[in-house]
């Protein structure tokens, strides 16, 4: 049931969004407007016709789009063009704090440098921590798709500019792929000082989340959905107080859920899971951070306190130092205690 109360702290609540690939904000006019001034050609006549194709029934319906929508980006105005559109979005949602994913291998198999993508993004993120207020965090993923040699490839990369960014992920289609497959490239970033997480357990069975927590290490589960099968699995996330990113309407439109009440956020915080509230691919899944909130607050009838513990959420499971953490959650009181 909507709430407008509830709504009013959603809107006002501080939060960080820790899931979020910065080529799944791509907004269909966005894409258009790059397509035209790069002269690419896209299958589409229109932006309704672009949003009319965003139907999918599974994540590997939804990457054959998001994969095709991403050859607009050329330039690296392009990718500043792309990150700020979204920190502007971002920050009328009383974000304060990003932890975004690039998909470097996205765009250097069509022949864009990694440093193009790097630098575009990483100068719209420096014109949002001055502008807008919102710090931030870069992650580099890896497609799990393509092999543990194309991604040292792209760790070899990156070398010269891990002073600009701060982890690894692991994304793309997910069964058929384990963590397992990508150990190696894992040891190897934890070993250059990089912050490590993967997505897990949003396809893939529990066996996966395992993997990532075993073989890769990681210090968050994006996703993390089918953990929920098993009990001794749920025991372990909740003993190491690991941060799940879970991406309520995402799961929804690439049918991870049947509808959006089946959304385990409840649950999992239940369970005594850190759940954060994210929106993964936003141009894509009809939604940014504020409208996952909602969505999953009205479904599930959250409380004000569930509410505020999933802002809270976001802060501690984080990459930020703990000084800065603590700064956020006395915002978050602040506004929750003000009511
Ligand atoms: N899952 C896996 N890979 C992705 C996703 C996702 O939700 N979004 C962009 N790449
Ligand atoms: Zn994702």
């Amino acid at each position: 049931m909507p709430n407008p109360s509830r709504d009013a702290l959603i809107a006002r609540l501080p939060k960080a969004e820790l899931h979020l690939h910065i080529e799944g904000s791509l907004e269909p006019e966005l894409l258009f407007a790059l397509a035209q001034r790069n002269g690419v050609d896209i299958p589409f006549a229109s932006v309704e016709a672009v949003r009319a194709a965003y139907s999918f029934s599974n994540l590997q319906d939804f990457l054959d789009i998001y994969y095709q929508g991403m050859s607009v980006l050329q330039t690296e105005q392009d990718f500043f063009d792309l990150t700020w559109a979204y920190l502007e979005r971002a920050a009328e949602d009383t974000v304060r704090h990003v932890e975004i994913f690039f998909d470097p291998q996205g765009h250097t198999e069509r022949g864009v440098a990694f440093e193009t993508a790097l630098d575009g993004i990483e100068r719209a993120l420096k014109a949002g921590e001055v502008e807008l207020g919102i710090s931030y965090r870069l992650i580099m993923c890896f497609l799990r798709h393509l092999s543990e040699e194309e991604a040292f490839a792209t760790l070899d990369q990156a070398k010269p500019h891990l002073h600009r960014i701060h982890g690894v992920g692991l994304d793309s289609s997910e069964v058929g792929h384990p963590p397992a497959k990508f150990q190696r490239v894992f040891a190897k970033a934890r070993e250059l000082g990089l912050h490590v997480t993967a997505h897990a357990g949003e396809e893939g069975p529990p066996e996966y989340v395992y993997e990532a927590l075993d073989l890769l290490e990681v210090e968050r589960i994006d996703h993390g959905n089918r953990a929920l099968e098993d009990p001794a699995l749920v025991q372990r996330i909740a003993d190491e107080g690991l941060t799940l990113t879970v991406c309520p309407l995402s799961n929804l439109r690439l049918c991870v859920i049947k509808q959006i009440g089946e959304s385990p956020v409840r649950r999992m915080l239940e369970l005594g899971l850190k759940a954060t509230v994210n929106s993964d691919d936003p141009a894509y899944f009809g939604g940014y951070i504020n409208d996952n909130f909602r969505a999953i607050a009205d479904a599930l009838d959250l409380t004000e306190a569930e509410i505020v513990k999933l802002a809270e959420n976001s802060f501690t499971g984080s990459f930020l130092p703990m000084a800065d953490q603590i700064q956020h959650l006395a915002e978050i009181a602040e506004v929750a205690g003000g009511r």
